[in-house]
């Protein structure tokens, strides 16, 4: 028997690799633990008689956490590391019983390995709301997620009601009809055209007020919202709001978003002058009303056959001296880069944005892991951090949650692929990076793409047990424990989350 700092705590195991305890089934584990001897019992709310200390020498959004039979203790140097030392605290404490709440004896040191830990929504193929919205907040704070990335626009739906452009929800927000449940449907052929269900869906958005509610609520639990305004690529339901910012105004004679899923043609008029304007007002909007440092502006999947052919286009290269459409796609990244700089925000795209001269302050988000995607030439993830950019690693075949997860029994529809849990615990955001770029690598995100995601019982299916897997390599790196000790633990935490209502999907 070993004591520790004077208290009686038996050391049964040190919680590093493959050797969690049968008391701690926590996700994400524990960077260090060390078990004691009985349990803390109170009666009423624990946190309410935790003592905290402050310790500079406490790494950013880390904790101590000590839990011994006359009290508990938590040490950390910011109030991130304070609020995820309770989350830990929540999750070992067991069901209040006729004896009280339940804590196991316990010293836990704790940090994380990435600072970017991040879950993404797109609302624009699908929409879900605030309350869903805020459940999966509560989620990602119990699993030590900071970062929520709010996909807010598309070809297929705006969703913000930006003051002074009240064209955008009035006609962005809404659809006449979209792809029948089951039904693949991409294109603007005849065939996809049947597929589609005849259901009108919409208006769905949030107003300004939402938004603030939104980010206070991710505030309180230490998440960080990152708004996406894609431009100059899927902006179909902006150019519905408002054609004249389109090359070919003519093409959005409907009025309305596109119906089918896939990637829109008609893109932002980058000679239009007006067309900038009017993306600037919208982010100038948006800065204030996400206080975090981060703007995401989209990027990804931008054709430019319009640009090709467009008179104002042409004359932008020309007098920008851009050489040929390919210049465009920089150019407005740059002015965006400025535009976000002067407001005091870093700008983040898709990796395709980071192809040409773009500065070294602009951070990418690196999904793509082949050369693919509208003609863009691919910068991966590791190339672009050995350029000098900050990225964050979401490449789709171990983020992307609308990819099947490869289950025996599984009722949902999904847009393809294979991401099977063990798959996304085998993530490693580094791996292929040089050490001397690795600093660059700000962590990892997953993305629901909701194209085939209906509603939040199936967006639950999706994240959930996929996410817990993504949570314990965000936060602990190469440090974790391996996939049949998580298993173990991510066993305990489904019963949990379906105890709580949450549909998350069986571990295989
Ligand atoms: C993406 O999946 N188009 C970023
Ligand atoms: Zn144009």
């Amino acid at each position: 028997m070993k004591k520790l700092a004077g208290k009686s705590l038996v050391i049964v195991a040190a919680l590093t690799a493959a050797s969690a305890s049968a008391a701690l089934q926590i996700v994400p584990a524990p960077r260090k633990a060390v078990e004691g001897e009985g349990t803390f019992v109170c009666t009423g709310d624990v946190v309410a008689q935790v003592k905290f200390e402050s310790d500079t020498a406490v790494p950013k959004e880390g904790y101590r956490l000590s839990v011994a039979k006359d009290g508990i203790k938590i040490v950390s140097s910011d109030e991130a590391g304070r609020f995820y030392a309770l989350e830990t605290l929540k999750q070992l404490a067991a069901k209040e019983g006729k004896d009280g709440v339940k804590v196991p004896c316990v010293e836990i040191e704790d940090s994380p390995r990435y600072s970017w830990r991040g879950l993404h929504l797109d609302e624009c193929r699908h929409f879900f709301g605030k309350e869903t919205v805020k459940s999966i907040l509560d989620l990602m704070a119990r699993y030590k997620l900071n970062r929520f990335h709010w996909h807010l626009t598309e070809d297929q739906g705006w969703r913000v009601d930006v003051p002074g452009y009240p064209d955008l929800v009035k006609y962005g927000a809404v659809r006449s009809a979209s792809p029948r449940h089951g039904e693949k449907a991409y294109t603007g052929t005849k065939e996809d055209a049947a597929k589609l269900n005849g259901v009108r869906y919409g208006p769905y958005y949030y107003t300004e007020a939402d938004l603030k509610e939104i980010v206070a609520y991710a505030a309180a639990r230490h998440i960080q919202v990152v708004p996406e305004i894609e431009l100059p690529g899927h902006v179909y339901a902006a150019l519905a709001a408002y054609p004249q910012f389109a090359c070919c105004p003519e093409n959005l004679s409907s009025r309305e978003p596109r119906l089918v899923w896939g990637i829109e043609k008609d893109v932002l008029c980058l000679g239009n002058d007006e067309a900038i304007k009017f993306m600037e007002n919208v982010v100038d909007w948006v800065c204030k009303v996400f206080p975090g440092d981060v703007v995401h502006i989209g990027g990804d999947e931008c054709p430019q056959i319009r640009w090709q052919s467009c008179p104002k286009c042409q004359a932008r290269i020309k007098k920008e001296g851009l050489g040929d459409h390919n210049g465009l796609q920089p150019w407005i990244t740059r002015h965006f880069v400025k535009f976000l700089a002067d407001r005091g925000k870093r700008t983040l795209g898709w990796d395709e944005y980071l192809l040409g001269d773009i500065p070294k302050s602009a951070m990418g988000m690196s999904w793509r892991e082949s050369r693919s995607g509208a003609g863009h030439e691919l910068v991966s993830g590791a190339a672009a951090a050995t350029r000098g950019h900050d990225v964050v690693m979401t490449p789709c075949s171990y983020c992307y949650l609308d990819y099947g997860q490869g289950l025996g029994d599984d009722p949902f529809l999904y847009i393809g692929g294979k991401v099977t849990l063990e798959r996304c615990y085998s993530f490693d955001p580094c791996a292929g990076v040089p050490d001397d770029a690795k600093s660059h690598i700000l962590g990892g995100q997953g993305n629901n793409w909701t194209e085939y995601t209906w509603n939040e019982y199936d967006l639950a299916w999706k994240v959930w047990p996929r996410m817990l897997a993504l949570s314990e390599v965000f936060w602990l790196g190469e440090a974790k424990p391996g996939f049949a000790d998580f298993k173990k633990r991510a066993a305990v935490q489904r019963s949990w989350l379906v105890s709580h209502g949450v549909n998350c999907a069986p571990i295989e």
